[in-house]
């Protein structure tokens, strides 16, 4: 097999976080006036918090906000996305996801976490995935945001596996290019793959049982 290892992006490939962040992104912008639509929210997939909350704060035309200020919105949002995080169980984790995993495990393959969330480790027990992976690299351990690909090599590094046996899977075409950029092959989901990011733009999650047999 050509690949040895699979590294999964999670909010939107392994699971719908991504509603949840455009919900919490659209409360705090509500509250400062500020205009959000899901437009600009597709552009904050795969990017970090406070990355996120500059192209947020494109918008805003209000007295100059201080780094503290700028912090206290991050913690604000982040405040919301959490309530809406602690009422995810393992419902949220689907059959055709956890069919897939299962599947690539079989086939032998390492699997990893490659997200820029710091709520990755919380998420993941949320979903019932805590102690599933081989390897985890988060929004903790990086950085530099997507479409840097540091999250990505650092997942390979963990996993001992060089970077072209690794594909990525990625819903964001910032984590496309972040994949690409580690010198990885890319598999979309979702806007990434409307957007033709991947080399394969897939329909299902499912997919990926064949496109490792390639
Ligand atoms: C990514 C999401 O997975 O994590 C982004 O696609 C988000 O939308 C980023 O901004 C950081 O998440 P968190 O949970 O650290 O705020
Ligand atoms: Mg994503």
């Amino acid at each position: 097999m050509k690949f040895q290892a699979v590294i999964f992006d999670l909010d939107g490939v392994i699971c719908f976080t991504d509603e949840y962040h455009y919900r919490a992104w659209k409360a705090m912008a509500d509250g400062m006036g500020i205009y959000f639509d899901r437009t600009i929210n597709n552009r904050l997939r795969g990017v970090s918090r406070m990355a996120s909350l500059e192209i947020v704060l494109e918008k805003y035309d209000g007295p100059a906000l201080s780094q503290a200020d700028k912090e206290r919105l991050a913690a604000q949002k982040n405040d919301i996305y959490r309530e809406s995080l602690h009422e995810m169980s393992t419902a949220d984790l689907s059959d055709e996801v956890k069919e897939t995993l299962d599947g690539l495990r079989a086939m032998g393959l390492k699997l990893a976490i490659g997200s820029s969330s710091k709520n990755t480790p919380f998420i993941l027990g949320q979903i019932g995935l805590a102690g599933y992976f081989d390897a985890v690299s988060d929004g903790n351990n990086i950085t530099r945001s997507k479409p840097d690909p540091e999250v990505f090599v650092k997942a390979a590094q963990m996993l001992g596996i060089a970077p072209e046996r690794c594909l990525v899977v990625e819903d964001a075409v910032s984590g496309a290019e972040a994949g690409h950029a580690g010198g990885m092959k890319v598999a979309c989901l979702g806007d990434a793959a409307k957007n033709g990011a991947g080399d394969w733009n897939m329909e299902s999650i499912r997919e990926l049982l064949d496109i490792v047999k390639e």
